[in-house]
């Protein structure tokens, strides 16, 4: 196993899988993203019975799913193992990634929004190139910031909008080390690190009032609540905020997923 450096203090991961909360998350990404990660994945030349890293495993839905579709064996790792069950093909463990990439090598390693929130994203991101097998596949989708309220049911909600974001995305999430630049900028890594078949696709979500994004924000908001009211954020923000998510008006576009693949040169 490669090893890595302790992460820095400031890194913590802000979310708690084990809560209902939590739970409801992992199932909120499944159900907007998995199908998209799927067709990213099936586009994939593996080979025959790959072995696969699925990193950040979640709920293991897409660990589930590349096990389903190549027909080898996954180890899936996360911080939270409460929601990865044991299934065929699928081999769940308890794992920081910041402690280094389990013995491989892999013929695919996949990462869906977990760099993101990682200080040692750089360190991580070169070791994982390391772990992968000749011609092996590495797969990383991370969110970027959209930030656009494109309707809002009340005027004043656009400066509870900004004021929701200001606390959210340029204080409570870096202070936990989360980069939103790092989706833009992994094409770039896997070119210098000599990955072939770079390939990168952008797609940004409309939240619409009510439907799974729009709730998925606000889940992230009571997840993080504490964090966000001690940076001055107002509870009377918040809490329209939360409303303003549920109203059938409410139109944003809020977070970007960035896939991108490469694949290490055959020896
Ligand atoms: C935003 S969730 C994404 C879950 C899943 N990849 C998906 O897209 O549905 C991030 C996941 O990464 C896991 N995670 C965070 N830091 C981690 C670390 N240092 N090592 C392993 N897993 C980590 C969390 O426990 C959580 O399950």
């Amino acid at each position: 196993m490669t090893t890595m450096k302790p992460a820095s203090s400031g890194d913590h991961y802000l979310f708690d899988n084990g809560s209902d909360l939590g739970a409801q998350q992992l199932n909120s990404l499944s159900a907007l993203f998995d199908a998209h990660t799927r067709s990213v994945l099936n586009s994939l030349p593996l080979s025959a019975s790959p072995r696969s890293l699925e990193i950040g495993a979640g709920n293991g839905s897409v660990a589930r799913m590349i096990a389903e579709h190549s027909d080898g064996q996954v180890l899936a790792i996360d911080l939270d193992t409460t929601h990865l069950p044991k299934t065929p093909g699928v081999e769940p463990r308890r794992h920081d990634i910041r402690e280094g990439v389990p013995a491989g090598p892999f013929d695919l390693i996949h990462a869906r929004i977990v760099l993101t929130h990682l200080t040692a994203r750089e360190e991580i991101f070169a070791s994982l190139v390391d772990g992968l097998a000749p011609g092996g596949w590495l797969v990383l989708a991370d969110v970027g910031l959209a930030e656009e309220l494109l309707v809002a049911p009340e005027e004043s909600d656009h400066e509870v909008w900004r004021n929701y974001n200001d606390a959210a995305y340029r204080q409570v999430g870096p202070a936990a080390g989360h980069d939103y630049s790092w989706a833009d900028r992994t094409e770039a890594a896997m070119f210098a690190a000599g990955l072939s078949d770079v390939v990168a696709e952008h797609v940004v979500p409309l939240a619409r009032g009510g439907g799974p994004w729009a709730m998925y924000q606000s889940n992230l908001s009571r997840q993080a609540e504490v964090p966000l009211l001690a940076t001055g954020l107002s509870m009377e923000d918040m809490e329209r905020y939360r409303t303003m998510l549920t109203e059938p008006e409410f139109r944003a576009r809020i977070f970007s997923l960035t896939y991108t693949a490469g694949r290490k040169p055959a020896a």
